[in-house]
C-alpha cells in the first residue's frame, strides 16, 4: 500500500557511508573504515592467561572463567555461522563496493585481549537491581588488537555481543571481516533492569521457546526474564511437596516444568547474564488450584466472569483462611529454596484482585474494602516475610500499595502497569519501580479479542472486536516511551527499569517470536542507552530504524523468527533511500 502522507524529503542518502548496526546503541562509539579479518585461530587471553576458543564451549558451573569462555564460544561460533552476508543492508548491486576485496591485503585480528579488572561477588549471576556492574569498553585497532575490559564477567558478556555486531561474512565465502577499524566503544547502561514478563499460564512454552527467549534477551543486552508461572488459567509449575498442584492444574501432563527445568532455565540464564525469577500471583489470579484444592479459593469459574475478575476463569485465595495460610506455606518452603540460588527476587502478584471474590468467601461475606483491607495487609505481610526468609527480595504489582494502601517493605521492588502517574506516585511514595506502562510496552496488545460473542446484543456491543489494551505496540511507540520524562531527579533514581509484558491468551510457541522480536530489543534499546542520547536530545526513529533493521536480520540468522517492520526496499541502502516519513 502507498502512503498519502508522504512529504517532500531532503535527500540525506549520498553522505552516508554506512551504519555501523550496533543495537543497543552503546553510550560511546566511534569508527573508522579499515578493514580486518576474523581468524578461527585469534589467540584470546584472559586477565593475562590463554584462554582456549573451543566451538560449543558450555558452561558447567557458574564460575567467572567458565561464563567467560562459553561466551566466547558463542560470539565467536555465532559470527562463524550466522553466515550474515548483509545484501539486505545495501541498495541492489551495491554489496560489492561495501566488501572488502578478499585478495588484497588482508590484515587480520590478531588478539582478544579480555581484562576483567575485579572479581565477581558470590552474588554476580542472581543481583539485585545495580548490584553487577555491565559496563564495559571495546577497542579495535588497525593492528588487529582488540581489548575488551569490563569490571564484571556480565560487563564481559555485554562487551561480546557488541563485538559480534562489528562482523560480517564476505559473499565470496569463509571469510568474516569487519570494516569498521578502529573502533572505541565505551559502554554501560541506563537502567539496571531490563527484562520480559513471560506468561506461561495462559498458553505453556516449551524449553526450548524459552532457552531461544533468553538468547533474544542477551544479543539484546535484556537481564531479567520474570516467568508468571501460573495463572488461574493453568499451574504447569512441579511442586514435589504438592504434587496435585501440576497434575490437576497443568493443561497436560506434559506441559509442566518439573524442579530441574527450573533450575536448568535459571543456570541457562545465569550464564548468559539473563536473571530468571518466578512470580505465583496471588492472592487474585490462582483459581486453579481450586483444581486440587477447592477449599482454598473463592469465585473459581464464577459467571458472569466480569462479576469476579478480569477475564475467565476467575478465582482468588480466601483471604481470612488458615489453610490458605498453611498452603502457602508448603508452597514458598519448597520452591523458594530452590530458586533462591539463582535469583534475587519473588514475584507474589497482586493485580487485579476484585473486592467481589470475598463475597463468596463463607469466611468473609463482604466486598467492603475496608473490612479486606486489613486481611490483605496481613496475608501481604506473611507472604513477603517468607520470600525474605529464604533470601529473597519480594516483588509486586502496583494495585497492593496504590489500590488498597497495604504497606510493603522499602525493599519491595514494585511492579507499575498502569501507566506513568503510577511511576510518579510510587516513587513519590520513596517506593522502588519496574515500569511496563501497557500504553506502551505491552506486547500482547492490538491483536484482536479472544473472547467470542453471541449475535446480538453483545455482538453489537464488542464490533469490530478489538481487544482491550489495542492498538498494537509499534517499535516507534515503545522507543518513544521514557519512564523517567515527567519524575524528579530523586523520583527517577527509584525506577530500576522496566519490562516488555508478553501475556500469552493469543501467544504460544509457534506465535511467539514474531510478537516479541524486535520489539523487546526496542525496549532493550530504551533502557540500555535510554530514550535520550548523550547529548540530552530524543533519540531518532529515523537514526535506529536502520540499526534496528540489521539487528532484526542477525536475529533471523540466529534462528530467532523476528518480525519484519518495513519493506524490504527501505531496508536496503542502510534504510537511508527514501523511507524517513
Ligand atoms: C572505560 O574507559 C573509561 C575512560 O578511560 C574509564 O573511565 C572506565 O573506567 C573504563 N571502564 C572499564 C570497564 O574499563
Ligand atoms: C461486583 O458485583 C456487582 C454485582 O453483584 C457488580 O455490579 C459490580 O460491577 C462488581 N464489581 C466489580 C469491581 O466487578
Ligand atoms: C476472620 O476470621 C477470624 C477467625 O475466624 C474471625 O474472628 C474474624 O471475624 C474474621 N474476619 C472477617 C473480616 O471476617
Ligand atoms: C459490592 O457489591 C455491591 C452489591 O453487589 C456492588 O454494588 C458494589 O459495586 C460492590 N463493590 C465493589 C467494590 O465491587
Ligand atoms: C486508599 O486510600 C485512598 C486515599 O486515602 C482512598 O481513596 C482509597 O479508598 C483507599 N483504598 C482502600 C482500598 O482502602
Ligand atoms: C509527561 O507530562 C506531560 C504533560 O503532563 C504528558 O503529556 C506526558 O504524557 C507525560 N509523559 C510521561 C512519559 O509521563
Ligand atoms: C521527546 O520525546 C517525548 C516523548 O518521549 C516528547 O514528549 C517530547 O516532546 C520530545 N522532545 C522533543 C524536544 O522532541
Amino acid at each position: 500500500m502507498f502512503s498519502h502522507l508522504v512529504p517532500l524529503l531532503t535527500v540525506v542518502l549520498a553522505t552516508i557511508s554506512s551504519v555501523s548496526a550496533v543495537w543497543p546503541a552503546p553510550q560511546s562509539y566511534s569508527k573508522g573504515s579499515s578493514v580486518l579479518y576474523l581468524h578461527q585461530n585469534i589467540k584470546i587471553t584472559y586477565n593475562g592467561a590463554f584462554l582456549p576458543y573451543t566451538y560449543g564451549y558450555t558452561a558447567q558451573g557458574l564460575s567467572s572463567k567458565e561464563i567467560v569462555q562459553a561466551a566466547v564460544s558463542r560470539a565467536l561460533g555465532s559470527i562463524f555461522d550466522d553466515k550474515f552476508v548483509p545484501w539486505m543492508l545495501k541498495r541492489r548491486g551495491e554489496l560489492a563496493k561495501f566488501e572488502p576485496d578478499v585478495y588484497k591485503g588482508q590484515r587480520w585480528l590478531e588478539t582478544l585481549q579480555i581484562v576483567q579488572t575485579t572479581e565477581d561477588k558470590s552474588s554476580a549471576f542472581k543481583p539485585l537491581a545495580g548490584e553487577v556492574d555491565e559496563s564495559y569498553n571495546l577497542t579495535l585497532g588497525t593492528e588487529g588488537e582488540v581489548k575488551l575490559t569490563a569490571v564484571s564477567a556480565v560487563g564481559i558478556l555485554r562487551g561480546l555481543e557488541t563485538f559480534t555486531q562489528l562482523f560480517y561474512q564476505h559473499s565470496s565465502g569463509t571469510f568474516w571481516y569487519t570494516p569498521f577499524a578502529p573502533v572505541a566503544i565505551q559502554d554501560s547502561p541506563r537502567f539496571p533492569h531490563r527484562g520480559i514478563l513471560f506468561d506461561t499460564a495462559r498458553h505453556w512454552f516449551s524449553i526450548a521457546d524459552i532457552k531461544r527467549t533468553i538468547d533474544a534477551m542477551a544479543f539484546s543486552k535484556l537481564n531479567r526474564l520474570h516467568v508468571h508461572v501460573t495463572d488461574s488459567q493453568s499451574w504447569p509449575l512441579v511442586v514435589p511437596s504438592l504434587p496435585e498442584l501440576s497434575e490437576k492444574g497443568a493443561y497436560s501432563p506434559a506441559q509442566t516444568y518439573s524442579p530441574a527445568d527450573i533450575e536448568g532455565l535459571q543456570r541457562y540464564g545465569a550464564v548468559r547474564g539473563v536473571q530468571v525469577y518466578l512470580e505465583i500471583d496471588m492472592p487474585g489470579h490462582i483459581g486453579v488450584v481450586a483444581e486440587s484444592h477447592p477449599e482454598l479459593i473463592v469465585a473459581y469459574d464464577a459467571q458472569p466472569y466480569y462479576w469476579w475478575c478480569a477475564q475467565p476463569p476467575c478465582g482468588a485465595f480466601k483471604l481470612n483462611n488458615t489453610a490458605v495460610d498453611s498452603f502457602l506455606e508448603k508452597l514458598f518452603d519448597d520452591v523458594l529454596p530452590r530458586v533462591a540460588p539463582y535469583s534475587a527476587y519473588f514475584h507474589t502478584g497482586g493485580d487485579e484482585l476484585n473486592a467481589n471474590d470475598s463475597m463468596l468467601d463463607e469466611g468473609i461475606r463482604s466486598n467492603d474494602t475496608e473490612v479486606l483491607q486489613p486481611l490483605l495487609q496481613k496475608f501481604i505481610d506473611a507472604q513477603h516475610a517468607r520470600v525474605r526468609k529464604h533470601g529473597l527480595t519480594p516483588m509486586i504489582w502496583e494495585e497492593v500499595p496504590l489500590h488498597w494502601n497495604v504497606t510493603i517493605g522499602k525493599d519491595t521492588v514494585v511492579q507499575a502497569w498502569l501507566g506513568a502517574d503510577s511511576v510518579k506516585m510510587l516513587t513519590g511514595m520513596g517506593h522502588k519501580v519496574i515500569d511496563s506502562n501497557y500504553n506502551f510496552w505491552y506486547l500482547d496488545c492490538g491483536r484482536g479479542q479472544w473472547l467470542t460473542f453471541e449475535n446480538g446484543e453483545a455482538w453489537d456491543e464488542f464490533f469490530p472486536f478489538n481487544d482491550w489494551c489495542g492498538p498494537t505496540k509499534s517499535w516507534q511507540l515503545i522507543y518513544s516511551y521514557d519512564p523517567i520524562a515527567n519524575l524528579t531527579e530523586e523520583e527517577s533514581k527509584l525506577v530500576l527499569g522496566g519490562e516488555a509484558a508478553v501475556w500469552s491468551e493469543t501467544i504460544d510457541g509457534a506465535t511467539l517470536d514474531g510478537i516479541v522480536w524486535p520489539r523487546a530489543s526496542v525496549l532493550g534499546e530504551a533502557l540500555w542507552s535510554g530514550r535520550k542520547d548523550a547529548a540530552g536530545q530524543n533519540r531518532s526513529q529515523v537514526e535506529a530504524a536502520p540499526r534496528l533493521a540489521e539487528f532484526r536480520e542477525r536475529l533471523v540468522a540466529k534462528g530467532i523468527g523476528a518480525a519484519v517492520f518495513w519493506q524490504e526496499w527501505c531496508g536496503q541502502a542502510d534504510g537511508m533511500f527514501v523511507c524517513p516519513g
